[in-house]
């Protein structure tokens, strides 16, 4: 049953007026992981909720696979593998009559002429009027190539009105300099405005909310400072292994994965400036600014720990070290835990460490920022009755349990006066019916709608890059040996002692 028959079965989206005009979405990588998990059930999902033109178009581009001719039957099995919003029938049928497939290698000209032709048929038999996302979801060795045959196929532009626009998917490069050269080879081809580069963390409901909680409030933000808060920590950790990507994550790592894009924007998205208006310059401009001003504290020897995962019992199981991981090197100085000290160079942040850490076979999976608060200059109550209280705490949960959690110290019931540190909570599951938008099923639409906010900017990718690119020099070039860590553990002695430097623990999530 459809939320057009039951509003019950789904709550009626209050952005039903974001509506995707005629369009048409190229997606390279079909038969991709990415493509299989989250993409493809994401359009489904806007399909469901009314959120895509009736003459939406999905062109699938795949490379020919031995006994398979149609790729309709797969996209199909991947939207009712992994669609959020149930499986109406009717719906899917609506969208999967849309569905045209080009199969051929992307290193072919011959593929991109068969595309031209798709692209012209279903402008004229579907009315997408000439407006097409080319998704890039494919390693990213291929984007030159792609992009090059786009542009020599003359599908960059189209002669009348319908726009063109590209997404690419992290990463952006390797480094500062290969960020450099993708990002002239995709502008070569597309205009910077038509260019939406997706970090998908930025797609998050929770993400946003950062936004909403520092400046549609009044009581945050006098406080968000280095008067009031006395570090904060972002935390990216996932509970699992490198689960058979050992090829994809050997040489990359840790700081390149998700430092670099995700936790760096939280950081931004933190600690920057209000923005002037809820537009893609005004954000950029107060994100790049916050990150112009971030750099380790000391040196980038003292402040940043790479680590690896050792073999050992995590939560029952017998797990194998990094290093012993298919396809991965004896001697691999790939980091699967990496932390660092940041400090932020302005009127707000000085003497406010940032500590980033994230990493793979670590306690739970959990995205977290945490912000704690100095403790009161004045200590009225005795230490005694203090003994349970902890510094305030601020933590925005990113993942799971979505939401905002505020720790305070109070009075324990009874005679004495006794304090204990107790917890106000606003869960996304509790506060809201409305349902939550995966983040690529936003992203999307705001590429399809042409709307840039969400989308981070290649300076803000580039001054990232300045930053990872320090602490993966370090690593890779140091003789010091790479630490490793228990799994199941919060990361190595290392990381520990960094935090030691300055009196502090790190939180346990
Ligand atoms: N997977 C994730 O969770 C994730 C998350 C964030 C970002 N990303 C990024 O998204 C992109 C895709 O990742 P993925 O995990 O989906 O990769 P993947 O599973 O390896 O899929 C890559 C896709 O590219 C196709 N391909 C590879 N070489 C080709 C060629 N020469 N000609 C035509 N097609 C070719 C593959 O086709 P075949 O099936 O025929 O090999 C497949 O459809 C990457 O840039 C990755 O970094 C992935």
């Amino acid at each position: 049953m459809s939320h057009w028959e039951n509003p019950l079965v789904m709550p009626w989206d209050s952005r039903l007026e974001r509506v995707a005009g005629p369009a048409g979405l190229v997606l390279f990588g079909l038969t991709g992981d990415l493509s299989k998990r989250k993409i493809l059930p994401a359009i489904y999902d806007l399909a469901h909720r009314g959120l895509l033109p009736p003459s939406f178009t999905l062109i699938g581009v795949a490379r020919p696979k031995k006994g398979i001719d149609d790729f309709t039957k797969m996209a199909e099995e991947a939207i009712r593998a992994g669609a959020n919003t149930g499986i109406d029938e009717r719906v899917l049928a609506q969208l999967m009559s849309g569905f045209r497939q080009v199969i051929g290698d992307y290193t072919s000209e011959e593929t991109f002429a068969k595309l031209s032709e798709e692209l012209a048929r279903a402008e004229t038999e579907r009315g997408t009027g000439g407006n097409y996302a080319f998704y890039l979801a494919i390693p990213p060795k291929l984007f030159p190539h792609v992009l090059k045959e786009l542009k020599a196929a003359g599908l960059d532009r189209h002669e009348d009105s319908g726009w063109r626009r590209v997404m690419i998917e992290k990463p952006f490069g390797h480094d500062l300099a290969s960020s450099k050269e993708l990002n002239d080879v995709v502008l070569d081809v597309f205009e910077p405005s038509e260019i939406f580069r997706i970090d998908h963390y930025l797609g998050k409901e929770t993400v946003q909310n950062i936004l909403a909680l520092r400046f549609a409030n009044e009581l945050y933000e006098p406080l968000w400072n280095n008067a009031h808060i006395d570090h904060v920590e972002i935390t990216m950790a996932e509970d699992i292994g490198v689960a058979g990507r050992g090829g994809y994550y050997d040489g990359v790592g840790a700081a390149r994965d998700v430092i670099q894009n995700h936790l760096l924007q939280l950081l931004a998205l933190t600690a920057m400036e209000e923005p002037t208006a809820f537009t893609p310059q005004a954000l950029r401009m107060e994100k790049e600014k916050v990150l112009s001003a971030t750099h380790f504290i000391g040196s980038v020897e003292e402040s940043s720990v790479f680590a690896q995962y050792d073999a050992g019992w995590q939560g029952g199981d017998y797990v194998t070290s990094f290093r012993g991981e298919e396809g991965i090197a004896d001697d691999s100085r790939t980091d699967t835990f990496a932390a660092f000290r940041l400090g932020i160079n302005n009127r707000r942040w000085a003497g406010v460490p940032f500590y980033l850490r994230a990493g793979k076979r670590l306690g739970r999976r959990v995205t977290e920022i945490a912000l704690t608060f100095r403790t009161p200059p004045f200590q009225f109550f005795s230490n005694e009755a203090m003994a349970n209280v902890n510094a305030n705490t601020l933590v925005i949960r990113i993942q799971p349990e979505e939401g905002v959690t505020f720790k305070f110290g109070s009075k324990v019931p009874g005679t004495q006066t006794m304090l204990r540190d107790v917890t106000m909570d606003f869960g996304y599951g509790h506060a809201f019916t409305e349902y939550t938008p995966e983040a690529y099923e936003r992203l999307i639409l705001d590429v399809l709608m042409g709307e840039e906010p969400l989308f981070p900017q290649q300076t803000e990718l580039e001054l990232s890059w300045a930053l990872v690119d320090q602490a993966t020099n370090y690593w890779e070039h140091t003789d010091r040996e790479i630490p490793q860590y228990a799994p199941g553990s919060w990361g190595p002695q290392e990381a520990h002692d960094m935090l030691a430097l300055d009196g502090r623990v790190w939180r346990r999530p």
